[in-house]
């Protein structure tokens, strides 16, 4: 018999199979077989198609659009791994569907990013691993380990190599500006922040003020997903108002909602670089959309857990 989590395995359901395949080429083993569909009562169905008993599996779903049928079809496989005995379960979830439910800032509201915290752990899994949580405090909402990773020295490294002149690194709003903060470190560059405000539940961003020396610089704005483009679109606005010369943007999670790619190729970004935690469809891209792959840093990550080294030192 083989030796406990001797084996990896990885698994993916409908979410993101062409990240699931990327990483399993880096990691050079074949994807696992998996059913993974719903039955005409609109019911998700899964069904594990190879042994998994004590194998150390990896199931790679981000909980993005359709969030609801990402997650449950995620839960579902988890449960189906831990009934067919698997030594441990990874639910890898690139992009972490309802983490901006994080806390309860109004009267009456769920804390929904806990909440799949819960149902994760209930479903069986063992460890996560995700990439650029909305907000970090999101890994105490689990009792199981969580190795967050981040798709920033990726999206800087493809700046650094453009050798823009007089960058300035822009936060889209206060949330993001210490992450930002490690961007213009990266690019050796300064920051600027951007004072956001949310004008009620419905989406809708006012862009307020621009703090920090913009004025004749080449403006990089950075934030953690473009959702309906709101909010980078009036970013840009209002850096062009202070006078840059030239603004591009990087986001780690490219949601994409509505009609945020329109919005996005009328906007004055000259490029909106994303990476794929998420799908980006042909018809979501346009010119100024470049994806950029995370799935050797997945598949890196994923080596070193299963071999029990350190996944802190991938980013030292
Ligand atoms: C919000 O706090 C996040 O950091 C993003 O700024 C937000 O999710 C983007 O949403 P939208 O594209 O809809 O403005």
């Amino acid at each position: 018999m083989k030796p406990v989590l001797d084996e990896l395995k990885i698994f993916t359901g409908n979410s993101h199979p062409a990240l699931a395949n990327s990483v399993c080429e880096y990691l050079d083993i074949p994807l696992g077989q998996a059913e993974v569909f719903k039955f005409a009562n609109d019911n998700t169905f899964v069904r594990i198609q190879e042994n998994v008993r004590q194998r150390d599996v990896f199931i790679i779903q981000p909980t993005s659009f359709p969030v609801n049928d990402n997650l449950m079809e995620l839960l579902i496989m988890i449960d189906a791994c831990k009934r067919a005995s698997a030594g441990r379960i990874t639910a890898v979830i690139p992009y972490y569907g309802y983490g901006r439910t994080d806390k309860k800032d109004q009267p009456r509201v769920p804390i929904t990013a806990r909440l799949v915290a819960d149902l994760l752990t209930a479903a069986g899994a063992d460890r996560v691993l995700t990439v650029d949580l909305h907000a970090g405090q999101i890994q105490g909402f689990f009792n199981i380990p969580v190795d967050e990773l981040t798709a920033l020295p990726i999206l800087a490294d493809y700046f650094e190599k453009k050798e823009i002149r007089d960058l300035v690194v822009v936060a889209v709003d206060i949330g993001i500006s210490k992450k930002a903060r490690d961007v213009a470190d990266r690019l050796h560059a300064p920051l600027a922040i951007i004072e956001k405000r949310r004008v009620g539940n419905n989406e809708i961003t006012e862009t307020m003020n621009v703090i920090g020396d913009v004025e004749g610089k080449v403006a990089l704005t950075f934030d953690d997903e473009i959702a309906t483009g709101g909010t980078i679109v009036n970013a840009a606005t209002a850096l062009a108002e202070h006078g840059v010369t030239e603004v591009f943007c990087c986001v780690t999670h490219p949601v994409l909602s509505g009609m945020a790619p329109q919005l996005m190729a009328k906007s004055n970004f000259s490029e909106i670089v994303v990476s794929d935690t998420i799908p980006v469809p042909p018809e979501k891209r346009n010119g100024k959309i470049k994806v950029l792959s995370v799935a050797p840093l997945l598949g890196e990550a994923i080596f070193r857990i299963h071999k029990g080294l350190s996944v802190g030192e991938m980013f030292n």
